[in-house]
Parts: structure tokens; sequence; C-alpha cells
């Protein structure tokens, strides 16, 4: 243990690097009964970044922090308590927290008792710990993506013991069910079916933060899909880094398709999943998606670039003809179905050759959207360690020249949709307008459109009178539910 500090674990590269074949065990999460209530009168602020897997953490935390009786707050002013569940997946993503906990400090002035926390991929990374630890001592609180379920404990410390805790795990731990979740959304859930990535692309941090591929048992998934079927939910979103090798690990010969398959008899509306790796995406899976049914025609399929010299220093383990033959079956056999990606330009080593490469690949899949990024270094990853002496405005350049085409693809994505009739899942007021609502349709795309709003968790009819890049615009046909 560290001088200072009353309860401290620091990560290590190295640790977080190994795979070490071994069963993972489950176990159940029992709120321990002297941390029900224990604190009074206390409200906290989650601010999370990244990805769906952190929102779903979230909303996990948030669970915790209610049973201990805290209470939610969009103020930071009259926050005690505000925790920062982070993301590492780029560069922009870290300074943006940075910056913040900067700015949050000021807050201690006016209430000392103020608790600041941060959680999540950041502090994983051996780096970016060292950083919080010297930069940022004004930080009570530091845990990372493998010890959620212990957050009641490390603020029984904070609170009553005034201790400082900075407990950060690089192995992996036992999968944790029934920890106690306060959901976002009142009719879409996010149900994690597995966790941590053993792919090691050579770009990507995630293995490093989120630890070896454990799946959660499908009995425990169908469990939790029909107990939010029976709440009234009218979506859920299966959530995994690479879902399509769910199941592997388990060695039981049961695969993601078997689980879309068990969930497809279930009474829920929708089921979507994310993310998809397109080498481990295989027939049956997509012959799943082909019943239709419950099972959402929408497919994020990651390519990150179409040069075949490129997927193999990125470790994709695929060539882009692999991948188009995978689109053209999915095509084929899901009539209709839309499909997005991610896309990383400037790869170190990327030529214009490999650039146009990427173009044509986007050309002839005709995506419908798209994540579009600039490679950002990570260290600890090997891509990190690549030569990479492309300057940064042409870098922007072929984001700039990438981004036109994935719009035009958006655009036309949208328009054949016009004069159709959809089926929209009600969210709430429209961002930009809240005089109208907005909703998400079974392609995915986004229908403002007005109505009152008591439509909102229901899934209505709607009728599209015109397309836009961004967004359907549309009038309510009937309400169905
Ligand atoms: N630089 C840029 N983009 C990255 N992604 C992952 N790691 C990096 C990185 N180092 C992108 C990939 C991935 C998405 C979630 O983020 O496209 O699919
Ligand atoms: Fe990162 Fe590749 Fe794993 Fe996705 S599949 S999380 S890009 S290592």
């Amino acid at each position: 243990m560290e001088k200072n500090y009353d309860r401290y674990f620091a990560p290590s590269l190295r640790e977080a690097r190994k795979r070490i074949k071994k069963d993972i065990e489950t176990i159940r999460f029992e709120f321990p009964e002297n941390l029900i209530g224990l604190v009074k009168n206390k409200k906290y602020l989650i601010k999370t970044y990244g990805c769906q897997g952190n929102e779903a953490d979230s909303e996990k935390i948030a669970g915790i922090l209610e049973n201990l009786g805290f209470s939610e707050t969009t103020q930071e002013e009259e926050a005690d308590l505000i925790l920062f569940n982070t993301c590492a997946i780029r560069e922009n993503a870290e300074s943006r927290v940075f910056g913040e906990l900067g700015r949050v400090k000021s807050y201690k002035k006016h209430n000392p008792d103020l608790l600041l926390g941060i959680c999540g991929c950041m502090p994983q990374e051996e780096r970016v710990f060292n950083i919080i630890k010297e930069k940022y001592p004004y930080i009570d609180l530091v845990f990372g993506t493998h010890n959620i379920h212990k957050l009641g404990e490390y603020l029984y410390d904070a609170y009553l013991n005034k201790e400082k805790v900075v407990e950060v795990f690089s192995e992996e731990g036992k999968i944790v069910e029934g920890i106690p979740t306060k959901r976002a959304h009142e009719r879409k859930a996010w149900v994690n079916i597995m966790y941590g990535c053993d792919e090691f692309c050579t770009y990507c941090i995630v293995p490093y933060t989120r630890g070896k591929e454990r799946s959660r048992s499908f009995a425990d998934i169908i469990e939790e899909v029909r107990e939010l079927a029976k709440e009234g939910y009218q979506e859920v979103t299966l959530l995994g880094q690479n879902v399509n090798a769910y199941g592997k690990d388990l060695n039981i010969n049961y695969t993601f398709a078997d689980l879309l398959n068990d969930l497809w008899e279930i009474p829920i509306p929708r089921i979507r999943f994310t993310t998809s790796h397109p080498r481990d995406l295989d027939d049956a899976t997509i012959q799943a998606l082909a019943k239709g049914g419950n099972l959402m025609p929408h497919l994020h399929l990651p390519v990150q670039s179409g040069s075949n010299r490129i997927l193999k220093k990125m470790n994709r383990k695929y060539t882009k003809e692999e991948y188009l033959e995978k689109v053209a079956k999915l095509k084929d056999l899901v009539p209709g179905i839309s499909i997005t990606t991610d896309i990383i330009v400037g790869f170190p080593g990327e030529t214009d050759e490999d650039f146009e490469e990427t173009l044509d690949l986007v050309q002839k899949v005709d995506f419908e959207g798209a994540f579009t990024f600039i490679f950002s270094p990570r260290e600890g990853t090997p891509a990190a360690k690549y030569q990479d002496d492309l300057d940064s405005k042409i870098k922007k350049e072929r984001l700039h020249r990438l981004n036109k085409l994935i719009n035009e693809g958006y655009l036309r994505g949208n328009q054949r949709f016009e004069g159709e009739t959809v089926k929209v899942l009600v969210e709430g007021p429209s961002q930009k307008n809240p005089e109208l609502l907005s909703g998400y349709t079974e392609h995915n795309k986004l229908v403002n459109f007005e109505g009152d709003q008591s439509l909102v968790g229901k899934i209505v009819d709607v009728k599209i009178e015109k397309a836009y890049t961004w967004h359907l615009r549309g009038i309510i046909v009937e309400n169905h539910s």
C-alpha cells in the first residue's frame, strides 16, 4: 500500500495484457445490509463518456448509489458526489475529462464534503492512473471497470472513515450478477451479454481496460430479457465488445446465433445488439436475423479500413473481399437491412492507395451511416509504436472526404423510406425542436413528428414525408400500443 492512501491498488499494463486460461466464476451480488440507506440527504451526479458499455455501467453505479441513500441531481452545484465514468478509446475523450476534473475542483470550496470520483476505462490505463494520482490529488475516489460492485464499500470508507480510496485491478474479476440497476430509459434497456475483449486489434486499448473476454450465462441473459419484457420494455440492446464471440469462452456449444434464436421467442418488440466483429459474424447469425420478428434489420459492422494491407496491420483478421462477401450475404438474406460501420483514417503507414481502397469499400457497401475517426495512438498498444509520419493535414482531409461520402449514404438510406409507413419507438421530445416527438425506426433511423407526449414509450406508425441527412420527418398514422 502506498503512503497516504487508506486503500490502494494500482493497475499494471503488463498484467492487463495477460490472458490466463481459466474458468470465470459467476457470483450473485447481495447488497450489504449495513450499507442500505447509509447516506442521508446526499445527491449524486454521474458524467458518462464513451460507449454503451459505459452507459450500462453507469446504470449499475446509479443503482448502487440509490440503495446507499443518494438521490440523483443534474446540477453540479448541489451534488455531494460527482463521478466521472470515463472512456479511453481516443486521446480527445481523455483530454475532455482532464479539463472537467480541473473545472469541478472549485465546487469543493463551497461544499467541503463534496466527493469527486473517477472510474471506467481511464483509470485502468497505467499511464493515466499515474497522472490522476500526481496531478489531481484532490480526487477522492478512483476505481476501474472490474470493481463497480464494490462501490458501496468504497463510499462507506470515503464518507464514514473519511478515507481516500484508490483501487484499480488489471485482472478481470468474477462475473457479478444482480447488481441493482437504475435504468436511464423507461422503455429501452441495455443488457450486457459479455464483458472484455480478446481481439487485440493493434490500435485498441479496450482489451487492456476491460480485460479478458467472458460471457454471461445464457440462462441469466434470457431471464433478464424476460423480466424486461414483463415490465413493459419495448427494446433491448445486447452489449459486448464482440458479441459474435459470445459463448466461446464457456465451452458449452452455445453461440450468439443460439442466443438470438432463443431471444426471438420472447415477447419483447425489439432486440438489437452491438458491436459485431466481421470475422466472427457467421451464417447462423445472418440466418437468425433473416427470421425478422423482434430481431431488428440493422447491423453495426465496424470495418475500420478497406485496405487489406492496413487491415492486416490492424490485426483485424479479415480481408476487404471477405467483408464484402458477408455484406452481400446479409443483404441477400435480410432484404432492406441497414448496415452502419466504424472507420479509422490515418492509421500509421496508410497511403493514398490504402485510403482509396477504403472509399471504394464504402461505395460498394453503401453504408447508411458510420462513425469515422482519425487514428489516435494509445500507449501500450502495438500501433502506438508504428512509424506514423503522415501529416495531420492529410489525415483531416481524408476524414473530410470520407465523411462526405458517408453522409451521401446516410441521406440515401433515409430517402428510401420517403412515402413509407414505418414503426417508431417514441423516445420523447426532439432535441432540436421540443415541439416535436422523436424516436427510432426498426432500421434505426431517427424520425421527428408531431404528436402527444402520451405516446412516449410506445411504438407508433409514422408516414415518412421527407428525408434529410440526419433524420426523417413524418406524420403519425395510428397508435398501436
Ligand atoms: N484511434 C482511433 N479510433 C479508434 N477506435 C478504437 N481505437 C481507436 C484509436 N486508437 C475506434 C474504432 C472502434 C471504435 C469504437 O473506435 O473504429 O470500432
Ligand atoms: Fe477494440 Fe478490436 Fe476489441 Fe473492438 S474488437 S474492442 S476494436 S480490440
